[in-house]
């Protein structure tokens, strides 16, 4: 029996998950659910974020669901999901962008890079390292590699014009990509952010460094029609972690109106990890069902509610 970590975190988490955790439930009755408070509301009420029980706690788990946890930029305050990512060693963050002629999925590294929070204030000046490793880059290239060899082809989004950094990164994905023998190019990230939205169909999987796989995942997501759908994998060897790519919208926290599609899709791949493909793919084509009823959130022109979506899709779960 599968235990699955339940950690809603901040703003619409507080909305979105129990709408996810409701139908993971109603397909794996044998799971045991627990728990776990994360976050900067918790951080407000006690002065922390996240405490070393919690991360025990986390490790317990065989997986996590997790929702969006809010994080001020203040330099004093550390991003509890960075720390959760480090301390778990979740180096490959998953990111499918799927939709109607649109099937990528962008695998970025999740531990170092621009993320790596090695970083200093100074008076006049402040720093952020960014870390390329060789380990570090051998195992996002081996991960990406192995889910291309089963797909199609592999891009390397980069910048090694500018950063010494990526010309290590580069090498060492193109080296591991010749090795397995997957078809491979690089592209810089800029030009690539473009080229992915007005020509979909030439990528498959995008294997990128840590910064910029988050903000050319958001950017993808205006191809499947936004935020409110993309959902996410962090895998480390030991944990994995199941998240919404979006954040915790606290401007349209608690009404009622965030779209739970992004983390019920995070619970699905949740169950393909845990070995269930069948439950996971009912859930998909649950969601699919009443999003084609016309049965939308707000976001996407709807007028369903939260709630209102996750019953919907609970009703089409438990008809299969
Ligand atoms: P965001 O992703 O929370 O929101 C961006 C925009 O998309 C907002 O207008 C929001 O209303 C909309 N949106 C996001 N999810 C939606 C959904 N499910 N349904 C309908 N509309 C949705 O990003 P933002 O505003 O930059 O950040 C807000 C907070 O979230 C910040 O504190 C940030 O640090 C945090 N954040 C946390 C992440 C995480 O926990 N994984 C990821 C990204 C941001
Ligand atoms: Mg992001």
């Amino acid at each position: 029996m599968a235990k699955v970590a339940v950690v809603e975190g901040d703003g619409i988490g507080h909305e979105v998950v129990p709408v996810a955790r409701e139908i993971l439930a109603a397909v794996r009755p044998d799971f045991e659910f627990f728990d776990v408070e994360v976050g900067y509301g918790l951080w407000e009420r006690t002065g922390s974020a996240c405490g070393e029980e919690t991360i025990a706690d986390l490790q317990s788990a065989d997986a996590i669901l997790f929702g969006a946890v809010t994080t001020p930029p203040d330099p004093g305050y550390r991003s509890v999901l960075l720390q959760i990512r480090h301390a778990l060693d979740l180096y490959a963050n998953v990111r499918p962008i799927q939709g109607e002629g649109v099937d990528i999925v962008i695998v970025r590294e999740n531990t170092e890079g621009l993320y790596s929070g090695i970083e200093w204030t100074e008076p006049d000046r402040a720093c952020t390292v960014r870390v390329v490793s060789r380990r570090g880059s051998e195992r996002i290239a081996r991960y990406a590699c192995t889910l291309a060899g089963s797909r199609r082809h592999l891009t390397i989004g980069n910048k090694a014009n500018v950063l010494k950094s990526d010309c290590l990164f580069v090498e060492v994905c193109t080296a591991e990509a010749a090795r397995m023998g997957v078809p491979c190019r690089a592209r810089y990230i800029d030009a690539l952010c473009l080229d992915l939205l007005m020509h979909p169909d030439l990528y498959d999987v995008v294997v990128t460094t840590n910064m910029f796989g988050d903000i050319l995942s958001d950017a993808a997501a205006y191809l499947v029609g936004g935020l409110g759908l993309l959902p996410s994998a962090n895998i480390g060897k030991r944990a994995a972690l199941f998240e919404p790519v979006h954040g915790s919208a606290p401007d349209i926290a608690g009404q009622n109106i965030a779209n739970p599609v992004a983390a019920i899709r995070s619970a699905a791949m949740l169950l393909s990890h845990l070995g269930d493909p069948a439950s996971a793919a009912a859930v998909e084509e649950a969601v699919h069902r009443v999003l084609r009823a016309g049965i939308r959130t707000r976001d996407l022109g709807g007028v369903a509610g939260t709630r209102e979506f996750g019953a919907a899709v609970l009703r089409e779960v438990g008809q299969r």
